[in-house]
């Protein structure tokens, strides 16, 4: 059975989302690394994973050196030791592929497999993913593994899904050696087919780089200046698809012997060097990891909400798995402050209100020894009897009590779109500005959170029937397909939300003709002349033309012309003054607005609640904008998540759900409530 025809079943009351050999209800656990500690500790492990509610955990991420001591020696015994012992507690396990660290002696036998620097440095072993992705003596001794665990576990009950590899491509994710240059040239030979084709899509003209033959690429190396920006695009595609092909290997591999295996990969919260849209494709559960700064609660909880309409909109609105993510503290920043009581439990909540059904940890029990010993565990080195454990074992029960959620889904009629290779184009170099996405995309997906309206996240020339209104974030990079996209939604009746820097490259980075935003002008019924940014500190004033007073903007002041637009705002200082800031347009059945700037947040979340308003869409209940609210639905019920994720009190106004059930509690809430900081409630009635 696939995923898709999992489906039908949906609405009987039994559908998990998740196929049928994982465990019931919310899958909650962690890594697992039991080749850490000796077999008297797993005992123990096993003991209070069942006491913390714990129903599924992966093993075996980092264990390749443990599993395959010398070459072509498999000790695979105790890991069936472990498994077992899991299982006799009725936990499962998702089995990694343990390929994500080579061991020395692979690195020492083939050490063409360690990857190369840019400054043409071989990388050494000692820490982890130290291979290059296109090395086929690392794919091939990843492959040998891999089989020997399928044919070992494959049909062990406890294993209810495959973890592929781990976070690919997180510290090694540009290679620059001999293989690589050569998979390089290949890959551009497909997508270009003659080198004339090539000095076309790069623009060689430019600064005499004309290539008269393949022979004569190479990956962008170290260069005087800026170098030819296609070619970093390319490379950047290229390295996205190498390491995506590693993922793909290791599935084909656990699927020689076992067709029906379920594969998963933990994904890097929003990670610049993969394109996820299509990794994710390979994948029949979409996972994440996701460590927001937990200093500011609020900033952690946004960036962390974005990651999981992503993930959930990676499926196509199926259930994901946050995959990993910390109880309390990592070791990675500078400075790595605790989250706070309740905190860990709102975030985690925060996971399952946007279509998560599953809550992982890296990792169970905290390490002694290497790398990674100060970063927080689910048991961490004080032991079980600290607070930590307990709000684990906490969250086991809430998450146990949420059960009926499995499964159920968001609907969204607004959507962001959001995509990778806008990203490496937008952040190439030598732009008016130092551009940064994800700092764009969050400032306007915060509002959209702040309003409590769900919100799908889709990749640029996705299908956009089911929207009203779609929200286009420095949407830099556009090819004519999907401008005539955006044209047509909104000549249906859609609302189309752009903003600056938008539309203005094509595919090869070569900036469009007959002005910007690019083959939109029509739509938006004004154009671009020059795009200001803003300094860091600086501002500009929006004047509303409805009244009302003028509010600060950043980032950019764009000169733009009114081409039958109407100026909703106007700027008022420095030579913009008077110039139009934010345009609205009508065209045939919808309209479109456009930003020439980036107002301030509380403008712009006005702006957009009253932009949902008038097309009728509407949050579920009314709250201060620290609190999340999230509906999930399956055929019977439909379930409202109401989450601080605040460490103050904010208010809430229940309305219709006035009287409804918190599964949480089982109380029932009244009128309205001021809910304490990272306080959660989950409302449950019939639909
Ligand atoms: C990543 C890795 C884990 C661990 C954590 C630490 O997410 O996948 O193995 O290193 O980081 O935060
Ligand atoms: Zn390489």
């Amino acid at each position: 059975m696939t995923l898709a025809e999992n489906d039908i079943s949906e609405g009987s009351g039994q559908w998990t989302g998740f196929p049928a050999a994982m465990p019931a209800g919310i899958v909650y656990g962690g890594d697992y690394n039991p080749e850490q500690w000796p077999e008297e500790i797993w005992r123990q492990d096993a003991e209070l994973m069942a006491e913390a509610g714990v129903n599924m955990v992966c093993v075996g991420i980092f264990a390749w050196g443990r599993l395959e001591p010398q070459p072509g020696v498999y000790d695979l015994d105790w890991l069936g030791r472990v498994i077992d012992l899991l299982w006799a507690k009725g936990i499962a396990v998702c089995l990694a592929t343990a390929t994500a660290s080579p061991p020395v002696w692979f690195s020492r036998r083939f050490p063409q497999s360690l990857p190369v620097t840019r400054e043409g440095l071989r990388i050494d072993v000692g820490s982890r993913q130290h291979y290059c992705p296109n090395s086929a003596d690392y794919r091939e001794a990843g492959a040998r593994l891999i089989r020997q665990l399928a044919g070992r576990f494959g049909s062990h009950p406890a294993v209810a899904l495959w973890h592929v590899n781990n976070e690919i491509g997180c510290h090694s994710n540009r290679c620059h050696c001999g293989k690589c240059a050569a998979e390089f040239v290949r890959w551009l030979e497909q997508r270009y087919a003659s080198v004339a084709e090539l000095n076309r899509a790069w623009g060689t003209a430019f600064w005499s780089q004309q290539y008269g033959d393949w022979s004569e690429v190479r990956p962008p190396g170290l260069m005087t200046t800026i170098g030819n920006p296609c070619q970093e695009l390319d490379y950047q595609r290229f390295m996205s698809d190498s390491l995506r092909d590693v993922l793909v290997h290791e599935i084909g591999a656990i699927r020689e012997l076992l067709p029906d295996a379920r594969v998963t990969t933990n994904g890097v919260s929003w990670f610049k060097p993969a394109d996820y849209w299509e990794w994710f494709r390979h994948c029949d559960i979409a996972a994440l990891d996701c460590y927001p700064d937990p200093q500011d609660p609020l900033a952690a909880s946004h960036e962390a909400a974005l990651c999981h309409d992503l993930y959930r909109s990676f499926k196509g609105g199926r259930p994901f798995i946050l995959m990993e993510q910390v109880t309390t503290q990592v070791n990675w920043r500078p400075v790595n402050v605790l989250k706070k009581p309740g905190q860990m439990r709102a975030l985690s909540l925060g996971a399952v209100a946007r279509g998560g059904d599953g809550v992982m940890f890296f990792q169970w029990r905290a390490s002694r020894a290497g790398a990674e010993k100060f970063h927080g565990a689910m048991l961490p080195h004080f032991g079980p009897g600290g607070r930590v454990f307990r709000e684990v074992k906490e969250l086991g029960r809430d998450l146990q009590a949420l059960r009926a959620v499995c499964g159920a889904r968001t609907t969204a009629k607004v959507a962001v779109i959001l995509g990778w290779e806008n990203r490496w184009a937008l952040e190439l170099d030598s732009k008016p500005v130092a551009l940064d996405y994800e700092r764009i995309v969050r400032s306007w997906h915060r509002p959209l959170r702040e309003c409590h309206i769900a919100t799908d996240i889709v990749p640029p020339g996705a299908p956009l029937d089911g929207y009203e209104v779609v929200v286009a974030p420095a949407l830099y990079q556009l090819s004519a397909a999907q401008a005539a996209d955006l044209a047509a939604f909104v000549r249906r009746g859609g609302t189309l939300v752009m903003t600056y820097f938008s539309a203005i490259t094509d595919e090869c980075d070569r900036i469009w003709p007959d002005g910007q935003p690019a083959m939109l002008r029509e739509v938006f019924g004004m154009a671009v002349e020059e795009w200001q940014p803003l300094p860091a500190g600086h501002s500009n004033g929006l004047l509303p033309a409805a009244g009302g007073d003028a509010v600060d903007c950043h980032e950019f002041c764009e000169i733009v012309h009114c081409e039958g637009g109407e100026a909703l705002a106007t700027f008022t200082q420095d030579f913009f003054a008077g110039m139009p800031a934010i345009v609205k347009h009508r065209h045939g059945e919808g309209s479109a607005y456009y930003f020439a700037t980036q107002p301030d947040a509380d403008f712009l979340r006005d702006f957009l609640g009253k932009l949902l308003a008038e097309r009728g869409i509407a949050a579920p209940v009314a709250a201060d904008p620290a609190i999340d609210v999230a509906l999930r639905t399956t055929a019977e019920q439909e379930f409202l998540f109401v989450i601080n994720q605040g460490d103050s009190p904010g208010q809430v106004r229940y309305g219709e759900w006035s009287g409804a059930a918190d599964l949480l509690d089982g109380s029932r809430v009244a009128e309205s409530e001021s809910l304490p900081g990272f306080a959660a409630r989950v409302l449950a009635r019939p639909r």
